[in-house]
């Protein structure tokens, strides 16, 4: 832990368990929303969950408007679709039903619903001031922890840039509903993916400069649920058990990296998903491994404890041989979940290399990484997974 006053905030009721999504009702007749805007993954608008969801808004009376057409990586142009929508319906809440993509074009819907302008104004931390529109999130992947994050992504197609929209107390959902339904019909390679996703975030954010003793315990069980259940899950998403396990260890995990920020794994990723066109999850989950092995020797303790955390026998063993335990059940977990070991296996091209390393430099994220990281190291990391 830094020197600097540790802090820590998550304003988000949470309902987790089976059928969490039956206190949608209470959560709407809480905020006596009577028009409430849904945005929904198309993947799951036709699906059991959303069936119910739509029955529950309408025993509540609630006239609603439904937008689907997100994509991943949702651009500034599909936020002004769906905000255009949320005002004719003179919305009084916002309910996300999906991913991270979702929730996050629901969490800037709700902020132009208040605060007027375009999503560009508020690029930034803290510079949007008004409450948003309540909001209710159901994710439907485990996942991004976009909805206790106080973060929601963006992208500029103009600039060719992702905005980061940051509010610690405003921007989290109001409530979340945790429920292994929701998750049930997630192909496998997305299950993987995006567990891996929440791992990194659990990891990354256990092993920054800015973690404190809060996000400590959040982490540390967030590594215990994710790797005890990322292979019983990705195998059968419907193994409630596992499914429950996964979307508390991602919303854990979504708690604690708006505070302590992330390390390398997330910013490698950013420019190979970028640069080669390859989802979020599945990025981190190639560049894990060796970031993982590059960073050891600036903690080695906390990688004990994350060894520990992920189920290895490390009891008594000296501390190098505890945290090496680490890398090789990081190892075991890609290959078991099939990740793809090489950028090379996802059409990664070695002459972008250098100028994704110096994006990397700066891109400033040696204020979390464990281990000062200059361009020379970012090159032979990318060099090393190709
Ligand atoms: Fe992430």
């Amino acid at each position: 832990m830094n020197d600097t006053l540790g802090t820590f905030l998550c304003p988000t009721r949470i309902h987790m368990g089976r059928n969490a999504h039956e206190k949608l009702e209470e959560a709407l007749r809480g905020f006596a929303a009577e028009r409430v805007f849904v945005v929904a993954d198309a993947a799951v608008v036709d699906g059991e969950l959303m069936q119910r969801v739509r029955a529950i808004l309408a025993r509540c009376g609630a006239r609603t408007d439904t937008f689907t057409e997100v994509e991943p990586d949702p651009s500034a142009h599909t936020v002004e679709r769906a905000f255009a929508a949320c005002r004719a319906l003179d919305a009084q809440l916002v309910l996300a039903v999906g991913g991270g993509s979702t929730m996050d074009v629901a969490k800037a819907v709700a902020i132009l619903a208040t605060n007027g302008g375009r999503i560009h104004d508020y690029e930034g931390i803290e510079k949007f001031a008004t409450r948003p529109l309540p909001r209710i999130a159901i994710p439907t992947t485990a996942g991004t922890g976009s909805e206790v994050s106080g973060s929601c992504v963006i992208t500029d197609t103009e600039r060719g840039l992702k905005m980061s929209i940051r509010h610690a107390a405003l921007n989290p959902a109001d409530v979340a509903l945790l429920d292994p339904l929701a998750v049930a019909t997630l192909p496998a390679h997305v299950a993987a993916h995006a567990g891996m996703d929440a791992f990194v975030h659990a990891f990354e954010s256990y092993l920054s400069l800015n973690a404190n003793p809060i996000t400590d315990a959040l982490n540390l069980h967030a590594l215990e649920l994710l790797s005890a259940n990322l292979r019983p899950f990705t195998a059968n998403r419907r193994n409630t058990d596992a499914a429950l396990a996964m979307l508390c260890g991602s919303t854990l995990a979504g708690m604690t990296f708006g505070i302590t920020g992330l390390g390398n794994v997330h910013c490698m990723a950013r420019f190979v998903g970028a640069t080669f066109h390859v989802s979020h999850g599945l990025s981190n989950a190639i560049c894990l491994p060796h970031v993982a092995r590059f960073n050891l020797a600036a903690n080695p303790a906390r990688y004990a404890r994350v060894a520990a955390a992920m189920g290895c026998h490390v009891d008594g063993l000296p501390v190098l041989e505890a945290a090496a335990a680490t890398i090789e059940a990081i190892d075991a977990l890609c290959d078991d979940l099939g990740i793809p070991a090489r950028l090379s296996d996802i059409g990664g091209t070695p002459e972008h290399y250098p100028e994704m390393a110096r994006l990397c430099v700066e891109a400033g994220y040696n204020r979390w990484n464990p281990r000062h990281t200059v361009f020379e190291d970012f090159l032979k990391l990318f060099e090393d997974a190709h």
